[in-house]
């Protein structure tokens, strides 16, 4: 109980980070030189590395725990358990049970693409300036394109099933709201799939824009 009510906290504050984060990556799209500003002045902020003390904390307990509980599960129901089926029908609802049965492998293609995302731009820190030039820089590598494509997808699916299972978790899904959580939850799934499967594309796209519309 204990464990599920931390896998639902730690999930429920990366996607908090996730999506300030997709805000903060977006302005590199939108507006160049405020993200170059805004990249700057948080490294010169004092409580950036707590911050990401914390966001470790969260990166780190949130897998380990998700498959300590995957253990202690399996053990209680048995091998010859088969996996629980929603009752309810619909498109959706098929997408869900199919972000559910994903869960292990979208959480492990995060969890590699984290390790080669942090490699590349948080632990060699471009100068002030050329965050932007390190971002397209690492985008231009077709597997690199692939990778942050794949991770969004993946971000996205595992969000789908996360969402809805840590409200649940925490004891928020009473049936009076449970209609507008689930629908909070998908669209917040999709947001964040969508954008971060599509920023890097756009990125990459980026600088073609000016000279087609030049010529
Ligand atoms: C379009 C895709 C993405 C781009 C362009 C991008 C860009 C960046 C950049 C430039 C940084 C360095 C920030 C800094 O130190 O100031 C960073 C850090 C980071 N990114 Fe991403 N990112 C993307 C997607 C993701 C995704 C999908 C995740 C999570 C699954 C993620 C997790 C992180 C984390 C944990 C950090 C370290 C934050 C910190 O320590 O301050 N990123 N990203």
């Amino acid at each position: 109980m204990i464990v599920g009510f931390w896998i639902a906290v730690t999930g429920l504050a990366l996607v908090l980070f996730l999506a300030i984060h997709l805000g903060g990556v977006g302005m590199a799209l939108l507006d160049p030189l405020g993200f170059e500003r805004f990249a700057t002045s948080l490294h010169q902020q004092a409580w950036l590395p707590w911050l990401e003390v914390g966001l470790l904390a969260a990166g780190l307990g949130h897998p380990l725990l998700s498959l300590h509980r995957a253990r202690v599960n399996r053990q209680a129901r048995g091998p010859a358990a088969s996996p629980l089926r929603s009752r309810r029908q619909g498109p959706w609802e098929s997408l869900t049970a199919l972000a559910a049965r994903l869960i292990p492998w979208s959480g492990s293609l995060l969890l590699l693409f984290l390790a080669v995302h942090l490699v590349q731009l948080r632990w060699h820190r471009p100068p002030a300036g050329a965050e932007l030039a390190t971002v397209l820089t690492v985008l231009q590598a077709p597997w690199c394109l692939a990778l942050y494509g794949a991770a969004g997808l993946a971000a996205g699916l595992h969000l789908l099933h996360g969402a809805e299972s840590a409200v649940r978790r925490l004891g928020l899904l009473d049936p009076a709201h449970a209609a507008a959580l689930r629908l909070g939850g998908r669209g917040l799934a999709l947001l964040l799939g969508a954008g971060f499967t599509l920023l890097p594309l756009a990125l990459v796209l980026r600088p073609a824009v000016p000279l087609l519309a030049g010529g």
